[in-house]
C-alpha cells in the first residue's frame, strides 16, 4: 500500500442501495459445449478471445482493489469491494475451465499469449505511479461492463436462437459485471480526483491493448479453423468487426466529466430485467 501518493478516499459508493453485489456460486459443465456456442463462428470466437483475456485481468483487478482497500473509508464502498472480489474470483475460475477446453481444440498460441499478457501487465504495474495503477481496474471494468451490456441488450446479434451452458454462464457473468460495474470507478475516484486520467489511460493504453488482444486472438482462432481462408466468409467477418467495434471504442470521454457517475436509470432497467430473466441460473 502506498499511502504517500494517494489520499484517503471519502467518495461514496455509487452502486444504487437496492442493488446488492452478491456472491453466487452457480456451477457450469462446459464439457458438451461446442467451440461455436454463439450465433456463428465470428461471435463465438470473439467471446472465446475475451475469455482468454479475462482470468489474469480479473486477478489484477482483485489484486489492485485489495492493495488500496485500506485507503477507502466509506463502509458501503468497502462492502462493494468485498463483493466485487468474491464475484471476480468465481468468474476467473470458470473462465479458466473454458480456456482449458479451448486449448484442447489445438490453439497453441493461447499459452504464449497468456505469458505476454501477464508480462505486459506486470511491467506496467511496476512502472506505474499509484494514480496510474488505479486506472487499471477501472479501465478493465469499463470494458467488461460494456461487453456485458451489449451481450444482454443485443441478444439477436450474439446468441441468435442458440441456448447452451456457455450462454447461461455468460448471462450470469454479464449480470454480475453490471452489478459491480461502479466499484472500481468508485475506488479510483475516491483516491484520485483527476478522473480524466482514466480517459487518457483508456485511449492510449487499454483501448489499443484490448482491441489488439481480442480481435487478434479472434483472427488467430478463425485462421486456425480455416474460416478466414475462405474468401466468401470475409464479408461476414468484416461486418462483425464493424458491428462490434463501437462496443469497445465508445464511452472513454465520459470520465472527463467530473460529475460522471456510473449507473444510469437505463442501466438499472437492463440489470433488473436480466436478473429476472436468469433467475433459474442464479437461484
Ligand atoms: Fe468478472
Ligand atoms: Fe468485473
Amino acid at each position: 500500500m502506498n499511502k504517500k501518493n494517494t489520499h484517503t478516499g471519502k467518495a461514496h459508493s455509487s452502486t444504487p442501495d437496492d442493488i446488492a453485489i452478491e456472491h453466487r456460486l452457480p456451477e457450469f459443465d462446459f464439457s458438451s459445449v461446442s467451440k461455436y456456442w454463439l450465433k456463428d463462428q465470428f461471435t463465438s470466437q470473439f467471446m472465446n478471445a475475451v475469455s482468454i483475456v479475462v482470468p489474469y485481468s480479473e486477478r489484477t483487478v482483485i489484486d489492485i482493489v485489495r492493495k488500496y482497500a485500506d485507503n477507502i473509508s466509506d463502509l458501503k464502498l468497502i462492502r462493494d469491494m468485498d463483493g466485487l472480489i468474491r464475484q471476480e474470483g468465481r468468474h476467473t475460475l470458470m473462465h479458466l475451465r473454458c480456456n482449458e477446453l479451448l486449448e484442447k481444440c489445438g490453439y497453441r498460441a493461447i499459452r504464449p499469449f497468456e505469458r505476454f499478457h501477464k508480462f505486459f501487465i506486470r511491467v506496467l504495474r511496476r512502472i506505474s505511479p499509484p494514480a496510474w495503477e488505479l486506472t487499471m481496474p477501472a479501465a478493465f471494468e469499463h470494458f467488461t461492463s460494456a461487453i456485458s451490456r451489449d451481450f444482454i441488450v443485443n441478444r439477436t446479434f450474439w446468441t441468435g436462437d442458440q441456448s447452451n451452458t456457455a450462454i447461461d454462464f455468460t448471462n450470469w457473468h454479464a449480470l454480475e459485471e453490471l452489478e459491480h460495474q461502479a466499484v472500481c470507478f468508485d475506488v479510483f475516484s475516491a483516491l484520485e480526483k483527476r478522473t480524466w486520467l482514466l480517459t487518457l489511460s483508456l485511449l492510449f493504453v487499454w483501448m489499443p491493448a484490448i482491441l489488439v488482444s481480442v480481435y487478434g486472438l479472434q483472427f488467430y482462432f478463425l485462421m486456425k479453423d480455416g474460416v478466414l481462408l475462405k474468401p466468401k466468409k470475409w464479408g461476414s467477418y468484416l461486418k462483425f468487426i464493424f458491428q462490434s467495434l463501437p462496443m469497445l471504442t465508445r464511452g472513454a470521454l465520459k470520465y472527463v466529466d467530473k460529475g460522471f457517475r456510473p449507473w444510469s436509470p437505463k442501466d438499472v432497467q437492463i440489470y433488473q430485467a436480466q436478473k429476472q430473466k436468469i433467475q433459474h441460473i442464479i437461484s
